[in-house]
């Protein structure tokens, strides 16, 4: 065996040495730290808790939710992480406290995007709030919760798309996954830049191809946002590489699409079909209109694109899983299927596709909507968050630039809120005794607070479209019926199902 000399242990123990004061000094600046939430384990010197995680990183967040109370401490490298549970708990961080805990910590996709802390999503202070409050204003003025049909007529559109290519698969099994995300993509791409594409389409295939890639290596990423060191391992075992690989040609295409556009005035091409209606265009608009009227702004080139690509990004991982989530639910409670089809023959029929005027007569689907994004929680931590200054809660203060992550989790899930069968998919949860949809306040997949989804009513919007229309025409069948796929869940920025095929069979032959 291979003897360790005396200069090697003792540099090892004088590493160790070092990394523990190095960690205490550290957490001695985070403030008065008696007055910290407990944490649950102790925590390494120089790498924290990051490797308490475990393999199944939900079930071990509910044990240390149990063990320590809705609110706790973990340390990612040196940096202080508090972990906020429970629906009272997360409404006094980030609603009543959400002036000063919506900044954001410094994430290494943006990193590697070069484009710090610009655009939307990873945005703080004037920036974020002049491009959140402009990107939901072009939002709403394209329909989003508002009289305008561009946006609903938009998603139908994509709706038929869909519907046809999985009649043109009929008998075959289906990889739903794929034909969600392109679809879900070319929705917020048609707001964006006014085009569609091509499921076929190579360019745009790649592009999708490339934003997965990118969210499916979160989990390495994450630990990199806190020890950036571990992206100069050998190896890529973080998957550093495969982010900065993937996460350029995903940015260039709509980069490119946004310059051909541009070279356009913005919007008919020679080329291709577009909307003179897209984000870009009414970006600019609203930027001139600052500029020009001498107020200081934030909305600029940089900005600009960066929220768009933020918006896509956002868009398109989110509300495809939500659906193929749907189907999978589904596929393992077949009643709850023919009592969807039901509702839409009797309200809608065959004759014609849903539309919006739809939803309030298809309550049943509406409850199925809703249970599928509690049970499927697919922002199971949201996205994190950081305080800009002191926040007392209880006994507990968290000090200012603290990092802060919410647990949607454990409120979507949580048995005192929705039961006993908090893990059971059951619509009839969101029903009331004579069939109507009931709205619960704890119902919060699009979080709360002054940071809460932008695009919550889009999203909406595009499931109770999507999901009418594929319903409507299909019957959804698992290859194995007595067997369905399995519900374990694949867990990345998003938590998406493992991958499976269905059946898709026309109900309308
Ligand atoms: C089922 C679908 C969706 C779910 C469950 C969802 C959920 C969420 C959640 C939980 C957050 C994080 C809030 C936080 O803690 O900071 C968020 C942020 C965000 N979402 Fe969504 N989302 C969905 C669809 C969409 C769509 C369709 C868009 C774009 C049109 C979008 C755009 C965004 C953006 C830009 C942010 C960042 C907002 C900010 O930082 O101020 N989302 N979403």
């Amino acid at each position: 065996m291979l003897q360790p000399d005396h200069s090697t242990v003792l540099l090892a123990v004088a590493a160790i040495l070092m990394g523990w004061c190095y960690f205490f000094l550290q957490r001695r600046k985070t403030g008065d730290h008696r007055r910290l939430p407990p944490c649950p384990v102790r925590p390494w010197p120089l790498v924290g808790n990051m490797f308490s995680l475990g393999e199944d990183i939900r079930a071990q967040f509910k044990a240390w939710h149990k063990q320590c109370g809705d609110i706790y401490c973990l340390y990612f490298g040196n940096t202080l992480l508090v972990v906020v549970n429970g629906f009272t708990t997360i409404k006094k961080v980030f609603v009543q406290n959400g002036a000063v805990s919506s900044d954001r910590p410094r994430v290494f996709f943006n990193e590697v995007a070069g484009m710090g802390q610009a655009g939307l999503g990873f945005a703080t202070g004037a920036t974020w709030k002049d491009n959140r409050s402009t990107s939901l204003q072009i939002l709403r003025e394209f329909g989003m919760g508002s009289t305008s049909n561009f946006l609903a007529d938009t998603v139908r559109k994509e709706t038929v798309c869909l519907v046809n290519k999985l009649v043109e698969k009929e008998g075959k099994t289906v990889d739903l996954l794929y034909f969600a995300r392109v679809s879900m993509a070319n929705v917020i791409l048609s707001m964006l830049i006014g085009r569609r594409f091509s499921y076929e389409d190579p360019r745009f295939k790649n592009a999708v191809e490339r934003m997965i890639n990118v969210a499916e290596s979160a989990r390495g990423a994450g630990a990199i946002n806190f020890l950036p060191f571990l992206k100069y391992l050998p190896g890529d075992m973080f998957d550093a590489k495969k982010i900065q690989v993937n996460l350029k040609p995903f940015a260039d295409f709509l980069v490119e699409e946004i310059i051909e556009l541009e070279s356009n005035g913005c919007s008919k091409s020679d080329t291709v079909e577009r909307s003179a209606d897209n984000f870009i265009s009414s970006y600019k608009r609203r930027q001139t209109e600052k500029l020009q009227s001498g107020k200081k702004t934030s909305l600029n080139y940089e900005n600009m694109i960066k929220s768009a690509l933020d918006l896509f990004a956002a868009g398109t991982e989110t509300t495809s899983s939500t659906i193929i989530w749907c189907v999978l639910f589904i596929l393992h409670s077949t009643d709850v299927q023919s009592k969807i089809h039901e509702e839409l023959d009797r309200e809608v029929g065959q004759g014609r596709q849903p539309t919006m005027e739809d939803q309030k007569n298809l309550p049943y689907l509406g409850a199925v909507i809703k249970e599928t994004q509690r049970l499927a929680s697919v922002l199971p931590f949201s996205v994190l968050h950081k305080t800009s200054k002191e926040i007392a809660i209880g006994d507990f203060v968290i000090p200012e630039g603290t990092t802060l992550m919410p647990s949607l989790d454990s409120v979507l899930h949580d048995p005192q809120i929705w039961g006993d069968d908090a893990e059971e998919f059951n619509p009839e949860r969101f029903l009331d005794k004579d069939g109507n949809l009931i709205h619960r306040e704890e119902f919060i997949p699009f979080f709360v607070g002054p940071r809460y989804c932008v695009g919550e009513a889009m999203a909406k919007m595009e499931l109770f479209l999507f999901l009418s229309s594929m319903f409507q025409r299909f019957n959804f069948v698992a290859i194995d019926p007595e067997n369905p796929p399995t519900l374990k869940p694949i867990i990345g920025v998003v938590s998406v199902p493992t991958p499976y095929k269905v059946l898709c069979v026309d109900r309308f032959k």
